[in-house]
């Protein structure tokens, strides 16, 4: 009997600690009136942020969320960075909320300050950035408890940028939400929208014809697992795609371009000297070109353009190089004709042949001049060059052995063996030509391939 006071007070401060077991959490109204809501009424709401919103700690609280993803801000290659900004929608019920609307004026949902309330935890684990959510945002709670809340955030978050295939690169950047602190006892996630929602308005938001495409989202939801603690999260595969008009145009056109006029160039003749400069001049020209779009290259790691530009450099340098060496070779054979050896001889004569088979052959079909029409303003006739005797062993045929040739004779042997090495030199810079173009085209088709991945 001694103990029943005690017993009392213990019961009297229990109910006054817990004052909502049972149906005590549901608002008395008669603090809603025309003037509006009585604050009072939701003292005891207030006092209660701090504990997660459930009436028996058994149960874990669903939490279901979505986003929209409204605008892709930024993608740093360097440091491997995505920026993007998001809604994030969260939904969940609060149990120590609940009214009855009839009673209240048909009063459903009211908006209420998110600092009275009490908020889950989520954020994004390959977020980088402090959370810059603004301060005084308001919820919707409905009159069953159920509360929504929208919030906007600016994420940067860490993604696996793999830009080799730059500017036509997709990338897959991942978005897992996840509760700081509530193990998989006290917190759920769920989806608040189907997949294709989020997807769909996600597509209609980001309008602006910015650089980066949403390509679509795909959803995992692996628990993740730290010590002997088990966390729910939602994983969030965002796949987008760079636009590559922008970089089509400023960076593989005109480089396409100088490349082909540079091809085109081999045209000129090489005897008139006009080549070498000219190739210089372009050769200068693309240095330029690559100094001032370089600030469109990624900053980071070596993507297939930077090959292409290397390649596209390596090729004009080579031609350069070819061009400044047949008009040494030209210069020299024209000057001060070496013998010819004997074997080269007989290979010039059958390339003669053979061009002259098909420039008789074209002529007949009443074709333009073939590719081989670069001849010398002097250049003998081909047959005349037949007649030529290689060498001076032959002096002996001509009937005079004391004597061997007059002068006009060795003038015509000098000539003959200048034109034998300038037809060389022209079959040569030919050959050489269709080698690189043959070695172009491989190597173009071969990028092309790897860009279509
Ligand atoms: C609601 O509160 C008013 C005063 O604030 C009180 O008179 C009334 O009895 C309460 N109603 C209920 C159902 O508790
Ligand atoms: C909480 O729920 C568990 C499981 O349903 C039950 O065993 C327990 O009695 C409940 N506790 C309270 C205080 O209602
Ligand atoms: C969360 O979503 C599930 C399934 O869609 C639904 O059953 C549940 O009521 C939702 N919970 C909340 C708090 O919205
Ligand atoms: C993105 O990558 C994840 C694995 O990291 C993969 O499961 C998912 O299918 C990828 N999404 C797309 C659209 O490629």
């Amino acid at each position: 009997m001694q103990h029943w006071p005690l017993g009392f007070l213990i019961c009297l401060f229990l109910s006054f600690l817990l004052p909502g077991r049972g149906h005590g959490f549901t608002i008395n109204c008669s603090g809603f009136d025309y003037r509006g809501v009585d604050p009072t009424v939701f003292a005891s709401v207030i006092g209660r942020k701090d504990f997660r919103p459930v009436l028996n700690y058994s149960f874990p609280t669903y939490v279901n969320i979505s986003f929209t993803m409204s605008s892709i801000l930024d993608v740093d290659e360097q440091l491997q960075l995505l920026t993007s900004f998001l809604w994030l929608d969260m939904v969940w019920d609060n149990a120590f909320i609940s009214w009855n609307p009839e009673e209240c004026g048909g009063i459903q949902k009211i908006s209420v300050t998110t600092q009275n309330l009490w908020l889950p935890d989520i954020f994004i684990i390959e977020s980088v950035d402090v959370d810059q959510t603004p301060t005084g945002l308001t919820a919707y709670v409905s009159n069953e408890g159920r509360i929504k809340y929208k919030k906007p955030m600016r994420v940067t978050s860490i993604c696996n940028l793999d830009i080799f295939r730059f500017p036509f690169d997709q990338q897959n950047c991942t978005l897992t939400f996840s509760s700081f602190l509530y193990t998989v006892d006290d917190m759920l996630l769920g989806m608040e929208k189907e997949l294709w929602e989020i997807v769909d308005t996600s597509r209609n938001l980001i309008m602006t014809q910015g650089e980066w495409e949403l390509l679509g989202i795909n959803k995992a939801t692996p628990k993740m697992s730290v010590g002997s603690s088990l966390y729910d999260q939602i994983m969030f595969h965002v796949a987008i795609k760079r636009r590559p008009g922008l970089y089509v145009v400023n960076l593989l056109l005109p480089s396409g371009f100088l490349i082909a006029i540079d091809a085109l160039s081999f045209l000129l003749p090489v005897e008139s000297g006009n080549r070498a400069p000219f190739k210089m001049t372009l050769l200068l020209g693309y240095t330029v070109f690559l100094l001032m779009m370089n600030d469109l290259l990624p900053a980071s790691g070596i993507p297939l353009i930077s090959v292409y530009f290397a390649l596209c450099l390596t090729l004009m340098v080579t031609s350069l190089l070819e061009s400044v060496f047949l008009t040494y070779l030209l210069h020299v054979v024209t000057t001060q004709p070496p013998p010819m050896p004997h074997w080269l001889y007989s290979l010039v004569l059958r390339y003669i042949k053979a061009t002259e088979c098909f420039n008789k052959r074209s002529q007949k079909e009443n074709k333009g001049p073939g590719p081989n029409s670069i001849h010398l303003p002097g250049l003998k006739d081909p047959v005349v060059v037949t007649e030529w005797k290689p060498g001076p062993g032959k002096a002996g045929l001509n009937g005079d052995p004391q004597s061997p040739w007059t002068e006009p004779e060795q003038q015509n042997q000098r000539q003959r063996t200048v034109d034998m090495w300038v037809k060389f030199s022209l079959a040569l810079d030919t050959m050489l030509f269709w080698l690189y173009l043959s070695f172009m085209s491989s190597s173009l088709t071969t990028i092309i391939i790897l860009w279509k991945g």
